[in-house]
């Protein structure tokens, strides 16, 4: 564990091994007791998707099967019933945030259309032909193609910060880029292929200093470390439930009130707006403005059912805990013949980037899976990355609060199984 972890953790008065019967919260998770192949399922791909408790799937169907209706819109009794039910999960993710008021949560229908909605919200409209965005080399594809789109449309430069070879975001480098033009920077709390921890509060202050804002895509940084956005001080955050144990289909926006108010809608429709004439139109103010036509109604409510359930086994556990198994991966995949890791960050998350010399990423995804190992292969969503680092694919493992150190073993041995067969 890092020193800052280590501070956090001590914080919040936990250790790791007092912190998190593992054993109980695996039975939590249903699907983890499934074979694949005959195997014991080893599900190293939370980054792309996490497995969801009972809790999670229990909502969903209780909503479906009792509660369900419209919102914002009835009368009735369902309608009021899931109206209250709704509206309660912007007070929960308020307070898992730290949001400064629950207006600041914004549903989205997932974390792209998030960075989409403040491209083109808060983009389009007051950005001008030469205005600066900078966002690193380690973007997902997610908080690079929104601002791309934004510069065939209205002129931007985009700019891009750089890391060393480790994955460490370079912060001098950031620094000389920003400029009288910037107005943006965006970029990933964590990177979903190195597992780097950006310095956010630093990228923050220096950004403010010069009158720019601060978007984070927070996809891989909420569902390993404890979030303040009033701490971090970032004028955008946001992030993909289900990457946080809870459903598809629904995203979170943070936004500071102030700019959210000075936005206009990203998308017109039912329900975000106060009265509609052929002539003209006026809009709720946010985050109703946002969150036009139906939403996703049982999985928003299941949504608060996800931060509930990893607020009761607290933040920072979950990150002790990973941040455990983290360490034993580096050490444990390092014997394995072959092997090189991508990804040496002084603060870094819980996820191990690596090939295997001789054998493509593909390959090895498809021979572990045989073995039960769930990992992601490929660019990642993050081809820019993947030319700075000069490969063309990796194998990624990412862990959830749920995986173990023997889950580690099972992959190390099938990787050592998968040079035997390539030599
Ligand atoms: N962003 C997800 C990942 O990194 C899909 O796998």
């Amino acid at each position: 564990m890092n020193d800052t972890a280590q501070t956090r953790v001590a914080a919040s008065g936990h250790n790791s091994e007092a912190g998190l019967d593992i054993a109980a919260v695996r039975r939590d998770f249903p699907i983890l007791a499934k074979e694949v192949y005959g195997r014991p399922l080893v599900y190293f791909d939370s980054g792309a998707s996490a497995q969801k408790p009972q809790v999670v799937i229990d909502t969903i169907t209780q909503v479906m099967a009792e509660e369900y209706s419209n919102i914002h819109r009835g009368v009735h009794y369902l309608s009021q019933l899931s109206t209250t039910r709704y509206d309660a999960v912007r007070g929960t993710v308020q307070r898992f945030m730290n949001a400064g008021r629950e207006e600041e949560i914004v549903f989205t229908h997932g974390a792209t259309e998030g960075i989409n909605l403040v491209a083109q919200s808060w983009g389009r409209n007051v950005l001008r032909e030469g205005d600066e965005v900078i966002v690193s080399v380690m973007e997902h594809h997610a908080n690079i193609v929104p601002w791309q789109l934004l510069r065939d449309q209205i002129g931007i430069v985009i700019k891009v910060a750089p890391m060393d070879d480790d994955g460490n975001f370079l912060i001098d480098e950031f620094e000389k880029l920003l400029g009288p033009r910037t107005r943006l920077v965006a970029v990933a709390h964590v990177s979903n292929v190195l597992g780097t921890v950006l310095p956010v509060k630093e990228i923050a202050r220096l950004a403010h200093a010069h009158d720019a804002l601060v978007l984070l895509d927070g996809c891989q940084g909420i569902t390993h470390l404890p979030i303040d956005v009033q701490d971090i001080d970032c004028d955008f955050y946001v992030w993909a439930p289900h990457k946080l144990y809870g459903p598809g289909g629904v995203g979170v926006l943070y936004g500071k009130h102030d700019l959210l108010s000075s936005m206009p809608p990203y998308q017109g429709g039912g329900s975000m707006i106060q009265r509609v004439t052929f002539e003209e139109t006026t809009y709720l103010p946010p985050p109703g403005r946002f969150e036009a036509g139906t939403v996703a109604i049982p999985e928003t409510i299941a949504l608060g059912a996800a931060v509930d359930y990893v607020d009761g086994l607290g933040m920072a556990n979950i990150e002790a805990h990973e941040l455990d198994v983290l360490a034993y991966a580096h050490e444990r995949l390092a014997e394995v013949p072959g092997f090189t890791m991508y990804g040496r960050a002084e603060e870094k998350s819980a996820i191990v980037s690596f090939t295997l010399e001789g054998v493509h990423a593909h390959d090895i995804g498809t021979i572990v899976d045989r073995a039960g190992v769930a990992v992601r292969v490929g660019h990642h969503c993050a081809q820019p990355l993947m030319d700075r680092l000069g490969v063309a694919a990796t194998v990624r493992a990412s862990f959830g609060l749920y995986n173990t150190k023997d889950e580690v073993d099972a992959l190390a041995e099938a990787l050592t199984g998968v040079k035997e067969i390539f030599g």
